[in-house]
């Protein structure tokens, strides 16, 4: 997953000293692109992985960086899944699987893709997904996020194991603040964590249905000896990343600002507190619990991690305002269905009852076009905020989030579509079904 394949220049003037010869395999390792454009690799294509924003095309060319400055332990970390990684690939696949059938001769001219959530415009139908750790990227994190969100007119969830208190990142000017529970410990916990969220004037809560056991991500845990202690490769590896270390590490690692009270003294250090976390996690998560934190939780209610269609029925029945689909980033269970598999089968079961999102494997303006014409009310990137975050911290988000808003326009457009309601199922055609068979009628045919 995090390599490419090396085809080292030949280039003379790369061998000239050790460290270029260092940085420009580096480079080259981490950037290539293949293509059908391309004879034999001809010309050579690599993603731009700088520090000018204004040179930066797409999130590949944020997540290209990412892999220049982030040492292994942070990639194995953002970027793998569970197990063999089946669902991790089938999130990104399950969107390859649909072909648009654009119209043409459309007037364009004022088509937008702004979107209510939650009966406010947002700038796009997206919001930044919870992610924990974000503090092992970079130093405050959790506030870039948040005002790579404010700045780019989306809400951000922000996760219990991130690593800023919520009532600072809820001082981040114009920000919609969401919060993400995960339940652990004792009800007191999570009373305290729901209470406190409200005080702090999140828009709404998003209780995590899918993590109380934890994804066996086995190439996460390769970078470590034990559960507490990196291993030595780990370790040597990071400090050959010095601007990961000034930028994250110069006041030591980071901790779960939220919840590091309720977490014994003696295992407050980093990995010690994560897994201690884990461990307390009830394994006995259930519709009861959703029922006591709608009771206590009066603003919108969202359940997050669902994909089977009895569950998503269920969640109809419990009162909550929305389920958000979803593999947690095919982190967790591994060969599942991907949230975009499900949702036209979730929309007809919703209907308009309540919100329908989605989360898994956006990294394109076309990603999230396919998810809203299949039933999407919104869509929740996490990757593709944290590569601009890893790239360039608050400016990076914004990129992250301009990028996708400008690949939709365009593609909006392109499409024949002048807005996010006017798209339907429609627009798009599974390809296994292609070349499509219509009936005559079905195309005006004359006889
Ligand atoms: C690094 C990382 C950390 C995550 N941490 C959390 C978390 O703390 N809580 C949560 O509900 N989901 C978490 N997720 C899942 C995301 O909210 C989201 O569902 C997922 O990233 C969507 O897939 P994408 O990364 O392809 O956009 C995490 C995902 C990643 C990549």
């Amino acid at each position: 997953m995090l390599h490419r394949k090396s085809s080292f220049c030949k280039c003379p003037a790369a061998f000239a000293s050790p460290s270029r010869f260092f940085v420009r395999w580096r480079v080259m390792t981490f950037t290539q692109h293949h293509s059908t454009a391309q004879l034999d690799d001809h010309p050579r294509r690599r993603y731009y992985s700088g520090g000018n924003l204004d040179r930066v095309q797409s999130i590949e060319d944020l997540r290209a960086r990412t892999h220049r400055l982030m040492p292994r332990l942070v990639l194995e970390y953002l970027e793998g899944g569970s197990g063999e990684e089946a669902t991790l690939a089938r999130e990104r696949a399950a969107f390859a699987d649909w072909r648009f059938v654009p119209h043409t001769l459309v007037d364009e001219h004022d088509r937008s893709v702004a979107r209510d959530i939650l009966g406010r415009e947002a700038a796009m139908p997206l919001l930044i997904a919870p992610t924990g750790l974000n503090g092992i990227m970079r130093r405050h994190a959790d506030i870039a996020l948040a005002q790579g969100a404010a700045s780019a007119g989306v809400p951000f969830v922000q996760s219990t194991m991130s690593n800023e208190r919520m009532e600072d990142v809820a001082k981040v000017k114009g920000l919609r603040h969401w919060w993400q529970l995960y339940v652990f410990g004792g009800n007191e916990i999570w009373q305290s964590l729901v209470d406190r969220a409200h005080d702090a004037g999140c828009e709404a809560l998003v209780l995590t249905t899918n993590s109380q056991i934890f994804g066996q991500r086995e190439w996460y845990a390769r970078t470590r000896m034990n559960q507490t202690m990196p291993s030595v490769p780990t370790v040597l590896n990071a400090a050959a990343h010095p601007r990961w270390i000034a930028t994250t590490l110069n006041r030591g690692m980071p901790d779960f600002a939220n919840v590091i009270d309720y977490i014994p003294k003696d295992k407050r250090g980093f990995f010690q507190s994560a897994f201690w976390i884990r461990s307390q996690m009830p394994k006995t998560l259930s519709w009861d619990h959703v029922a006591r934190i709608r009771d206590r939780w009066k603003r919108p209610f969202f359940l997050k991690g669902l994909l089977h269609p009895h569950d998503i029925r269920r969640a109809m029945e419990s009162g909550v305002d929305g389920v958000i689909l979803g593999s947690h980033g095919g982190r967790q269970g591994d060969w599942t269905v991907s949230a975009l598999d499900m949702l036209p089968t979730a929309r007809e079961i919703v209907g308009d009852s309540m919100a329908l999102y989605m989360s898994g494997g956006i990294r394109r303006g076309t990603d999230i076009l396919k998810a809203v014409a299949l039933g999407a009310d919104a869509v929740l990137a996490g990757r593709a905020p944290l590569y601009g975050l890893c790239a360039a911290g608050a400016d990076g988000v914004a990129k992250a989030l301009d990028l996708l808003r400008a690949e939709m326009m365009n593609e909006l457009g392109q499409m024949g579509a002048k807005s996010m309601d006017s798209l339907n199922p429609d627009i798009l055609v599974r390809a296994r079904d292609l070349p499509l068979q219509l009936p005559k009628s079905a195309v005006g045919g004359q006889g």
